[in-house]
Parts: structure tokens; sequence; C-alpha cells
């Protein structure tokens, strides 16, 4: 899942740096940054760059995300200004300085009780401090026309799979944010569709993403479309996404900027 993530900042890196621009021109010069549910430390790391004074505190239910994370902050020179924290959010907040700004990207829809944890983490952003919330509208799409079909097939039963596990994704959270206190000061929709250049990472998050696929829902699929995800996750081979020519990036994400007033 760390590679993965990764593999997602990477290719969708242009997107990052655009949201990055309207999270600095709302935000003070040297924040105290929270990055909740940070995974593998994309916005973390993305933060601490951007916000060159900045402490950030990343928390994550997994050690195995802020291990990892840890090692690309210290990769990226910023070891001593990104610390981590293990939490579960759902098991309660965990003991944490007042913060100027935070930063939850993916994350808030895998919490139990949403409401509870913007209680908590209105409670700990400063009056006047920014909350930066990302929401994934769809999973990223690879494939080239043919195969549509096929991937369109794949994500609807993987989507149920995950709205029956995360009942908050693809949320609208500008309410939710309302309704815990804060002033939403900007909702944003970004659409994703990267073609030809495409960053040299493709190849390899369409395999960890259509691999996560196979792993998650692929006893569900028929015979067929099984056998043309195989064939896509092949090593080799002309279908293999490692190596066709004809892939392209298509996503949907929406950007939250709330201020506790
Ligand atoms: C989809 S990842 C997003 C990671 C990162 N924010 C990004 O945009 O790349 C969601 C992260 O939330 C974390 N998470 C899920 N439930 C959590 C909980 N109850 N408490 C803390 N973190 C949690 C997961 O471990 C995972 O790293």
């Amino acid at each position: 899942m760390a590679d993965l993530l990764d593999l997602d900042a990477e290719v969708f890196h242009d997107y990052l740096s655009e949201v990055l621009a309207l999270v600095q021109a709302a935000a003070p010069p040297q924040p105290r940054i929270l990055d909740l549910g940070s995974g593998s430390g994309t916005g973390s790391i993305a933060l601490a760059r951007h916000f060159p004074q900045s402490a950030v505190t990343a928390v994550d239910l997994s050690e195995d995300m802020l291990r990892h994370l840890r090692h690309r902050a210290a990769e990226a020179g910023l070891g001593d200004r990104v610390r981590t924290v293990q939490a579960d959010l759902d098991a309660g907040w965990p003991a944490l300085e007042p913060v100027d700004l935070a930063w939850a990207s993916a994350s808030m829809h895998h919490l139990a009780d949403p409401d509870r944890v913007l209680a908590d983490l209105f409670a700990t952003i400063r009056p006047g401090g920014l909350l930066t919330v990302v929401e994934l509208g769809s999973f990223p799409r690879f494939l080239p026309a043919g195969l549509t079909g096929f991937e369109e097939r794949a994500h609807a039963i993987a989507d149920a799979a995950r709205h029956a596990q995360m009942p908050h994704i693809g949320s609208d959270w500008g309410p939710v944010l309302s309704k815990a206190g804060f002033t939403v000061e900007a909702e944003r929709p970004f659409t994703v569709d990267l073609s030809d250049p495409l960053p040299a990472a493709t190849g390899r998050y369409a395999r960890a993403s259509l691999g996560r696929l196979r792993t998650g829902i692929g006893d569900r699929l028929d015979a067929a479309d099984r056998a043309t995800l195989d064939a896509l996750l092949a090593d080799d081979g002309p279908e293999s996404v490692l190596h066709r020519p004809d892939l392209n990036v298509r996503t949907e994400r929406t950007v939250w900027l709330a201020r506790r007033p």
C-alpha cells in the first residue's frame, strides 16, 4: 500500500502542486502542521517542503506506513521537521499540540465517526488556522478504449465493496466541515486526465492499482475479465500495463479549504 501511495504522488505530481499552491496562499508562512491519516507521507513531505520553517506531525494507524514515512522524510533531508504519531483515530484523539494547518487527504473516509474526529481536530487547530480535506471522486482509470468496459465492471464491484466497508467514502465534506464549526472557504474539484507524455511511473502505478483490484475482488470477476486482468498484470507480453503504449490516467478529486473562525 505504501508503494501504491508513493506512486500516486509521483503520477499526480502536478495536481498535488496545484493543491499545495492553494494551501500556501491561504495558510500562515511558518505553520505547525498536522497530517491526519498520513499514509506513506505524501502530504507531510510536500507540506514540509512548501513551508520550509514548519514542523509537521504525521498521524496514522499503521506503524508500517509511519516507518516508511520517516525513511522518506530522512532521505529528503526533512527528518528533523517531520515527526510521527501512531494512533487509531477511531479509538480516540492522541495528545497533540495546537496546529495552524491540518491536512487530511483520502483519510477522512476511513473513519468510523468523522464528526467526532472533526470536533477533536477543530479543538486542536488554532483560531484562524486552516484545514485541507481531499476526497477521491473516483479511483484512477488507466485503460484505453476497448478495455474501459472491463475497467468499469471491475471498479463497480470494488466500489460496492468499499462503500460497504467505508460508508463515508466519496462524501461531500463541505456540510460536514460547516457542522463541525469550520468556515468553508473553498471547494475545488480536480479532474486529472493525463496522456502522452505520461509520468515515468505510470505503468508501475497502473500495475499496483490493478493489482489491488486483483487481490480485492479478482475472485468476483467472471473468467473472461479475470483473464484480462491477469494479462494486464503480467510482467511481460503485449497486454502488460508495464509495457503497453496506450495507457492514460483519469481521476477526480475534490479539495476543501476550511478555516477555524
Ligand atoms: C488512502 S490512505 C491516504 C494516505 C495519505 N493521506 C495520502 O493521501 O497518500 C489512508 C490512510 O489512513 C489511515 N487510517 C485509516 N484509518 C485510520 C484510523 N482509524 N486512524 C488513523 N489513521 C487511519 C490508513 O492507515 C492510511 O494510511
